[in-house]
């Protein structure tokens, strides 16, 4: 077991690859806190995976329920050695379109939310003194624009540009930020993306999908549990000499 007795938080472990991390993370020996804004949902999944799990409902956009959720799992773990940071929200629009509530919404959870979620983790490892490891999630989509996303877009890209940034300035404490970029991923965020899609494009429903996946050279879109073969990497001391580096993990789509 390479995460034996590790102490992870996921954020928006409650469902698609965050709960594929949380479970993951389980069976390689850590103790897992799974923060999400869906109360229910983290508590199912808490339950679901059993022991050695534990839910706390947490809104990362706001900066109270970062530092509760901080508290509450030194409260119950004693400390903090890993963080997925991979809660996030998805819009999509023509650019024409793109309106600032969209912009407030996804940049305030997936930029500004990660970002102050990395930095009270960080602040705890900081104080531990032993180090740590924070993996962002980053996406495909940080890599090049789409004519339709771009907000989502410019989110991920700057998950990319936060992880160089905080890795190249948390590394002299011995914790380590990377990233992982998925391509497209069968999660429920993807029933969102589907939704858009079928309404800017004139789609039939499910058409989308189907599309995408085709298109991705392994030959099929990608799966949760596709995800946490990089996310075990980058939270074992197998990563220690990695630094402020974004992984793809896209069966080929994209190769920047
Ligand atoms: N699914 C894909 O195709 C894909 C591709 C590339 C990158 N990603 C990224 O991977 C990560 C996980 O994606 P997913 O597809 O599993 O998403 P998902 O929508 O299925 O799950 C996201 C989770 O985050 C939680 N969440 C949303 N806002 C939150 C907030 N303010 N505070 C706390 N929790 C919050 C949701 O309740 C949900 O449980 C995201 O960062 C996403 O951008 C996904």
């Amino acid at each position: 077991m390479r995460l034996q007795d590790r102490v992870a938080i996921v954020t928006g472990g409650a469902q698609g690859i965050g709960r594929a991390i949380a479970e993951r993370y389980l069976k390689e020996g850590a103790r897992v806190a799974i923060a999400d804004l869906n109360g229910d949902g983290a508590r199912a999944t808490a339950a679901a995976l059993g022991n050695g799990t534990i839910a706390v409902e947490t809104d990362i956009a706001r900066q109270d329920s970062i530092d509760a959720m901080v508290d509450a799992v030194v409260e119950r773990f004693g400390r903090i050695d890993v963080l997925v940071n991979n809660a996030a929200v998805f819009d999509m629009a023509p650019i024409l379109e793109i309106t600032r509530d969209s912009y407030d919404t996804v940049f305030d959870v997936n930029v500004k939310g990660l970002l102050f979620t990395l930095q009270a983790v960080a602040r705890q490892m900081v104080a531990q003194g032993k180090g740590g490891k924070i993996i962002n999630l980053a996406s495909q989509a940080g890599r090049c624009g789409e004519p339709l996303g771009g907000v989502y877009c410019a989110s991920k890209a700057a998950v990319i540009s936060l992880t160089q940034s905080a890795g190249l300035g948390l590394i002299g404490q011995g914790i380590n930020v990377n990233a992982i970029a998925p391509g497209v991923v069968d999660t429920p965020m993807w029933d969102i993306v589907e939704e858009r899609y079928t309404r800017y494009e004139n789609r039939p429903s499910g058409e989308k999908r189907r599309l995408v996946g085709e298109a991705v050279p392994f030959g099929r879109m990608g799966l949760p549990e596709d995800q946490t073969g990089a996310a075990v990497f980058l939270a074992s001391s197998d990563s220690d000499y990695v630094v402020a580096q974004t992984f793809n993990v896209n069966g080929g789509n994209v190769m920047n």
